[in-house]
Order: structure tokens, then C-alpha cells, then sequence
């Protein structure tokens, strides 16, 4: 099995990620089956994680101290309220807090905070980790890592793949996932039925340090206006913006202040930390936020792409039921109401290609 990428090996939105795992708090109005798939795949991270550090030797920094929602107004309250009734309703465990009794769990949450929600269910995989140690366990399991190779087309004869081209070569395959982010629906020969509806939707994103010793937060933090990530090793991940701007990677003064000022707002001691980092990312966001994956209605491809902001948490449910897919040449049930299909009229894609030996992936 070989695997090209155009870059380093997961330097796309999974490197710019924030890593969190909140397929809880994340819950809204109109997304009950992609509520489901989050869920599921959430449930299946702590076996993938261990999994991943026994077959890799890196620890992908999986923290599981759940995560607050602070409501820093009675306005913010109000629509917190909102989110934890109807969150609630879904089964979703979450815990009503007041200010004080946020205060007491992070002590370094702004003094009026007026109300907060804890998640202990929701938690973070520090994802830059996750994409290096995925890179050492396919190696080592015999896979083939072709970084800085981009694949310029895809190559269909009669309905079906049967290769690859790159720059310099074509490479014969008979079975291709493609999971390429939000660049997956402009890859040449994709025969336009099978064309993903996905495009970039852009986050500018920061890192501040801390002391990792005493560091301002343990849980993840949600403000409404900005989202902040504790790391470990004292990174505190701020984000994100959330911009239609195509592959327009440029951070700008209105995206910094904005993250900065949401966060600074929820704890103002991040006023003396160094900021050590800034990018911008993008999500592929598909016509109705959810991941498209599974049969591509050609012969051969299959589709993993789409998932918009749950792409670290949606790892393992990906990983499993389309490989599991390829395999059993049936559609997985966790993943049947999230094929390409979903977006035509007509009638579902041909079945799963059974993997052979030849194929590429
Ligand atoms: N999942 C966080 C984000 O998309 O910004």
C-alpha cells in the first residue's frame, strides 16, 4: 500500500488542527447523525491512541480532563442555556456550573464570568503527534510514504481507476482512497459525478506558551469567541477563525485580534504570554458540514474527505469502517448516511471494490 503526499506527510488541516475531541459540545441543532458518527468515533479514541503509541513508540498526548464552555455575559448564559438543554436532550453528560464553580475548577477564568457548562466527556489528542506517529506506524507496518509527491491526476478508463499520475510517472492502481482534504475535489480525471462537494474553509489559528509547570488551564476552554488548548508541554492553542476565503492562507491583523481578544476575555492572563506560533488552515467543508466517505460511483475510488471540523475526531471511524469497507466490499453502517450519494437524486453509487494486493491507496 503506498500513500502520496504533495507535502510532508499530514501537514494539511491536520496538522493546523486544534485536536479536540468534542463531539459533545460541538452537538447542534440539525446534526443528529453527524452527533452519532462523532460520538462513535470518539468512543473508539482510546483504543486508537494506544493502539497508535504501541505501534509507533509516540504518545500522541491524549488528555482527558473534559472541557468548559464559559459564558462570560448573562447574554452568553442565556445561549449557553440554550446549547445545554438541547445538548442535554440528546443524552450528552454535561454538568451546569456557575462562575464560582468554574473558577474553582480554573482558577484563572476572568472573575465575572457569569456561568459555564463542563464536558467530561470531550476531550483533546495533541494531532500534530497523532499525523507523526501514524507516519512511523504505516512504515513500519510495510506501507509505502511518498512525502513531496504530489499525484497530479487520477486516471479512469471505462468507470474504473486504474492509476495514478504524478509528475514524473504513472503509477498503476486499481483501488484509491482519496483523502485529500480540501484540495480532494480539484484533483484532474476525477469524473465530475464523483467530484466531492467540498471546499476550504479557512482558520487562522495561534500558540501561546505557558509555563508548563503551572500552567493558566488544564481543561479545554470554549468562550463562544475563541476556543483555547492546553497542551502538555505548556502550548496553549487559540482558535480559530472561521472564513470562506478559498486557499487564501494569509493571517490577518482582524483574525489575530479576534482570537486574541476572545481569549484574552476568558482569561486574562494570557496578556503575558509569548506567542510563539500563528498559521492558517482549511477545513474541507462539505454542502452540509459532514464528511463524505465511502463509495465515489467510480469503480475503485473511494472518498474520505469532508470532515470539516471534526477531522481529528472523526480519525478512527474513518480509519476503520472505510478500510473495514475496502475489505468486506460492503459499505460499513456507521458510515452509510455519509456517502456521496447523500448530494445526487439518482442512485447510490456501485458497491465497495474488494482490496487485492495490487491496490494502492
Ligand atoms: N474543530 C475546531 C475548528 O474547526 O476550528
Amino acid at each position: 500500500m503506498a500513500v502520496f503526499d504533495r507535502g510532508a506527510a499530514g501537514r494539511g488541516a491536520s496538522w493546523a488542527a486544534a485536536g479536540m475531541l468534542a463531539a459533545g459540545i460541538e452537538a447542534e441543532p440539525g446534526e443528529e447523525a453527524l452527533y452519532a458518527l462523532n460520538r462513535h468515533s470518539q468512543a473508539l479514541w482510546p483504543g486508537f491512541a494506544a493502539e497508535l503509541q504501541a505501534a509507533s513508540g509516540i504518545d500522541v498526548g491524549l488528555r482527558q480532563e473534559g472541557t468548559i464552555w464559559a459564558a462570560l455575559t448573562r447574554d452568553d448564559a442565556a445561549q449557553l442555556r440554550f446549547h445545554h438543554d438541547f445538548q442535554s436532550k440528546l443524552g450528552i453528560h454535561l454538568e451546569w456550573l456557575s462562575g464560582a464553580e468554574a473558577r474553582r475548577r480554573e482558577p484563572y477564568l476572568h472573575p465575572s464570568i457569569a456561568a459555564a457548562v463542563l464536558s467530561p466527556d470531550d476531550h483533546q489528542v495533541d494531532n500534530r503527534l497523532v499525523v507523526q506517529a501514524l507516519a512511523v506506524a504505516f512504515t513500519r507496518a510495510g506501507g509505502e510514504l511518498h512525502e513531496n509527491r504530489a499525484v497530479t491526476a487520477l486516471d479512469v478508463t471505462g468507470g474504473r481507476v486504474t492509476g495514478l499520475r504524478l509528475d514524473d510517472a504513472r503509477e498503476p492502481a486499481d483501488l484509491v482512497v482519496l483523502a485529500a482534504g480540501a484540495w480532494s475535489p480539484g484533483l484532474a480525471g476525477l469524473p465530475e459525478a464523483a467530484r466531492p462537494p467540498v471546499r476550504p474553509i479557512k482558520g487562522q489559528m495561534l500558540a501561546l506558551a505557558m509555563d508548563p509547570v503551572a500552567p493558566l488551564l488544564r481543561h479545554v476552554m470554549w468562550s463562544g469567541r475563541a476556543y483555547l488548548v492546553p497542551r502538555r508541554d505548556g502550548r496553549l492553542i487559540v482558535g480559530a477563525t472561521t472564513e470562506e476565503r478559498g486557499f487564501d492562507a494569509r493571517l490577518t491583523a482582524g483574525g489575530m485580534l479576534a482570537l486574541l481578544e476572545g481569549a484574552w476575555r476568558a482569561v486574562p492572563g494570557i496578556a503575558e504570554l509569548e506567542i510563539v506560533e500563528s498559521w492558517a488552515g482549511f477545513r474541507p467543508g462539505s454542502r452540509d458540514d459532514a464528511p463524505v466517505l465511502g463509495p465515489s460511483g467510480v469503480d475503485g475510488l473511494v472518498l474520505a474527505t469532508g470532515h470539516h471540523r471534526n477531522g481529528i475526531l472523526l480519525t478512527p471511524v474513518t480509519a476503520e469502517a472505510v478500510s473495514r469497507s475496502i475489505l468486506t466490499g460492503r459499505t460499513d453502517p456507521a458510515i452509510r448516511d455519509f456517502s456521496l450519494a447523500r448530494f445526487h437524486n439518482s442512485s447510490s453509487p456501485r458497491p465497495m471494490p474488494v482490496l487485492t494486493e495490487t491496490n494502492r491507496c
